[in-house]
């Protein structure tokens, strides 16, 4: 298809992917996703960024006849950098615009020659001509070693890399014009966000700080929409994610076989609704894909989590969530921890233990035998309490 003109020199020649199942290997894309790549022509021309490596013939089909000059690798990621041996074939002469980190993943991923590359360093240009100067930033760790960001001088374009990215397929709008599916594209971002940038969040505020004085036009992110008229809005919206600016909310994570752990939950969430808790996401963990979990987790202050006791362990699913938190370092949260048990407490008591290890502020903590009693949902009462308790000194 040929390229998406976004504004005079500069095009979108991305491609959506409809077929993958899990994105990384682990996370559902029910919308899709899209490589985003783009073009920017000068008296020479550069394509920034690539696309998986099962999308390279529809990418040199977007370029057509366009002879490309530079090819910027602002990410190594292979669901961006899978089409690079494709294109140094395609461009004998092409020149591969990247920072010192990412030339041995080049030679690594792809056995490509350093002499394709030419190495840039933090805030470098480099003049296609006729108006357009690229200048680069280098951002480690937003989200591998090797990220950095290109802006575009003359037309205040940011090519942000995963930053301010969504997962969800573009479905033919290129641009957040208005009737783009805003309110999607922000919850996947959040998604996205959750699963695969929160660990590197001050990583993340760090690339801010270095941005900040850039005055920017268009967002033109590795997926999901380019952003215009919401550049604002996404800049905040990765600022209060990254620097964990929350919202009054409460999310309650259980494991559950046959329905004694989730009769906890239940007791908690209808406990929070009468104390005033408007925001409260419930989730069966056994059911959920975890990036949805992980989104709501690091939007809302509160955190309850319980299962059960599964062969002398944590209930896995439970088990792998916990996990999830302590890889992205989880932000301090207002928690809660239950656990129940038909003859070993030791596993459902070590939630709790677990959450405290990770510095969560964990207010309540129950275990239950068998089945809910009248004290057992005396004590879920009483950690719904304690939580909305603190929630409102927040
Ligand atoms: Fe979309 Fe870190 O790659």
């Amino acid at each position: 298809m040929k390229p998406y003109e976004i504004l005079d020199g500069v095009y979108y020649a991305g491609v959506d992917d409809y077929t993958t199942h899990l994105f990384e290997g682990l996370w559902t894309i029910p919308y899709g996703v899209s490589y985003n790549t783009y073009i920017v022509r000068g008296e020479k021309t550069a394509l920034i960024d690539t696309v998986s490596i099962h999308k390279a013939n529809e990418l040199l089909d977007n370029i057509g006849a366009i002879g490309i000059d530079y090819l910027v690798v602002n990410h190594m990621e292979p669901d961006h950098s899978g089409a690079i041996p494709e294109l140094a074939a395609a461009f004998p002469q092409m020149k591969i615009v990247c920072n010192q980190a990412t030339v041995a993943m080049i030679k690594g991923f792809y056995h490509v020659d350093e002499s394709r590359c030419l190495i840039i360093k933090d805030t470098d240009t480099l003049e296609l001509g006729h108006g357009k100067t690229l200048q680069f930033f280098l951002t480690p760790m937003v989200h591998w070693p090797e990220t950095m960001m290109t802006y575009l001088q003359e037309d205040k374009v940011l090519f942000s890399g995963d930053a301010f990215g969504t997962f969800g397929a573009l479905q033919g709008r290129i641009v957040d014009v208005s009737d783009c599916n805003r309110e999607v594209c922000f919850q996947e971002m959040r998604r996205y966000y959750a699963a695969i940038v929160a660990k590197y969040s001050r990583h993340v505020q760090n690339a801010l700080a270095k941005l900040n004085g850039l005055s920017v036009d268009y967002i033109c992110s590795t997926h999901g929409p380019v952003w215009h008229e919401y550049v604002g809005k996404v800049i905040s919206m990765y600022d209060d994610m990254s620097a964990d600016r929350t919202e009054k909310g409460v999310v309650i994570v259980y494991g559950s076989m046959y329905g004694n752990t989730s009769a906890v939950a239940e007791v908690v969430a209808r406990r929070l609704a009468e104390r005033g808790i408007s925001d409260i996401r419930m989730y069966n963990a056994g059911n959920t894909d975890m990036s949805r979990i992980l989104a709501d987790i690091w939007r809302y202050k509160g955190l309850v989590i319980g299962g059960p006791t599964y062969s002398m362990n944590i209930f896995p699913p439970i088990e792998a969530l916990l996990r999830a938190l302590e890889i992205r370092e989880i932000p301090p949260r207002v928690a809660g921890a239950f656990g129940s048990y038909a003859w070993a407490p030791n596993a459902a008591k070590l939630s709790a233990v677990r959450m405290q290890a990770m510095g969560l502020d964990v207010v309540g903590a129950l275990t239950m035998k068998l089945a809910m009693n009248a004290e057992t949902e005396q004590q879920a009462v009483q950690m719904a309490d304690a939580i909305a308790d603190k929630l409102s000194e927040e």
